[in-house]
C-alpha cells in the first residue's frame, strides 16, 4: 500500500504533503478530526463518521464548502488509489487559514485533508492479557468549555498530557473522571464494566465523545441478549466490576487487567469482554467497499 494524502483537492504521498503555516488548528487546535479504520479493502462505519464530523462542522461554525456526498467519494477514490486492505483513515477539518484567533480572521474555506495510512496502538498482548489502566489526575474538559461530543482537535492536548502520565507511570492507558468525580472515558476510547452479565457504561451526560466503537458495541451487546445501562459510574464501580474493557476505532475492544495496580474481576479479560471483542470482529467484515462510492449512502 502507498501512504496518501488528499489535502484541499491535491494528492500527494504523506512524506510529500505539506499545510499551510497558518492553518487555524495549527495555530490554535480549531479543527475537527475523524479517524476511521479499513477492513478487508472496506471503510467501517464511514456515514457514521462522516455524519459525526458534519455535525461538530454546524456546531464550530465551519463553513464547509464540500457536501458530505462528495468526501465520501473523495476518501473513497483515494483508499482505492492507495491500495489499502487493512489501515487507518485520518480525515481532519479545520477553520481554515488566517492569523489571529477571531475567526474573521480566516479568509479561506475549512482546510480538508484526508490521510490513508496504518495505525496499531496496543501490542497483541495487551488483547490476550488485557491493558494496565490507571486513573489520571487530568480531568475531562467539561461541556459547557468544549463537548466532548465534538472531536475537536485543541482538546486533545488535555488527553495528551493524561497519557503522557501513564507512561510515566509504566501503564497503558488513563482514564479520566470528570469533575464531579464520575468516569468518563480513555484517552481514545470508551470504557464499558460488566457487573453479573450486565454492561454499564458512562451516559453521553458525563462528558465522553460519543464513540461509534461504543454504538457498535451496544448493539452488538443487545442483539446477544445483554443488557446495557448507560448512566453515571464512580471509581468504586470500577473497582467492584467483574470486568472492564476500552472500545475505540484504533483500539477496538482491549480488556482492562488492573486499575491503579488493583485487578479488576479477575485481573485478565473475562467471557463477556471475550465475547464482544469477538462479535466485534466478525462484525468488521461490513463496510463501504471502495468501488461502490458513486451512489448515495446506502
Ligand atoms: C476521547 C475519545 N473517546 C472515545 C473514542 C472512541 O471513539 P470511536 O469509537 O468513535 O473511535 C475516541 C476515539 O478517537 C476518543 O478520542
Amino acid at each position: 500500500m502507498e501512504k496518501l494524502v488528499w489535502f484541499n483537492g491535491k494528492v500527494t504521498t504523506l512524506e510529500e504533503a505539506s499545510i499551510p503555516a497558518a492553518d487555524h488548528a495549527h495555530l490554535y487546535g480549531d479543527g475537527l478530526f475523524e479517524g476511521i479504520r479499513i477492513y478487508h479493502n472496506q471503510v467501517f462505519k464511514l456515514d457514521q463518521h462522516l455524519d459525526r464530523l458534519y455535525y461538530g462542522c454546524k456546531m464550530m461554525g465551519f463553513d464547509m464548502s464540500i457536501p458530505q456526498v462528495g468526501l465520501r467519494a473523495i476518501i473513497l477514490d483515494l483508499c482505492a488509489r492507495a491500495g489499502v486492505a487493512e489501515g487507518y483513515i485520518r480525515l481532519n477539518v479545520t477553520r481554515g487559514t488566517g492569523l489571529g484567533l477571531d475567526p474573521r480572521a480566516v479568509k479561506t474555506d475549512p482546510n480538508v485533508m484526508v490521510m490513508v495510512s496504518t495505525l496499531s496502538l496496543y501490542p497483541p498482548e495487551f488483547y490476550a492479557n488485557g491493558l494496565d489502566a490507571m486513573f489520571s489526575s487530568v480531568r475531562v474538559i467539561p461541556a459547557d468549555s468544549l463537548d466532548p461530543r465534538l472531536k475537536c482537535i485543541g482538546r486533545y492536548a488535555s488527553n495528551i498530557m493524561a497519557k503522557a502520565e501513564a507512561n510515566r507511570a509504566g501503564v497503558g492507558e488513563a482514564l479520566l473522571l470528570n469533575h464531579d468525580g464520575f468516569l468518563t472515558e480513555g484517552t481514545g476510547e470508551n470504557v464499558f464494566l460488566v457487573k453479573n452479565g450486565t454492561l454499564r457504561t458512562p451516559h453521553p451526560s458525563c462528558g465522553i465523545l460519543r464513540g461509534i466503537t461504543r454504538d457498535t458495541v451496544i448493539e452488538l451487546a443487545k442483539g446477544a441478549g445483554l443488557t446495557v445501562v448507560e448512566e453515571n459510574l464512580t471509581p468504586y464501580d470500577v473497582f467492584e466490576a467483574d470486568e472492564c474493557f476500552c472500545t475505540g476505532t484504533a483500539a477496538e475492544v482491549v480488556g482492562v487487567a488492573t486499575i491503579n495496580g488493583q485487578p479488576i474481576g479477575e485481573g485478565k479479560p473475562g467471557p463477556v469482554t471475550m465475547r464482544l471483542t469477538q462479535l466485534f470482529k466478525e462484525h468488521t467484515k461490513i463496510g463501504v467497499p471502495f468501488e461502490a462510492h458513486a451512489g448515495a449512502r446506502p
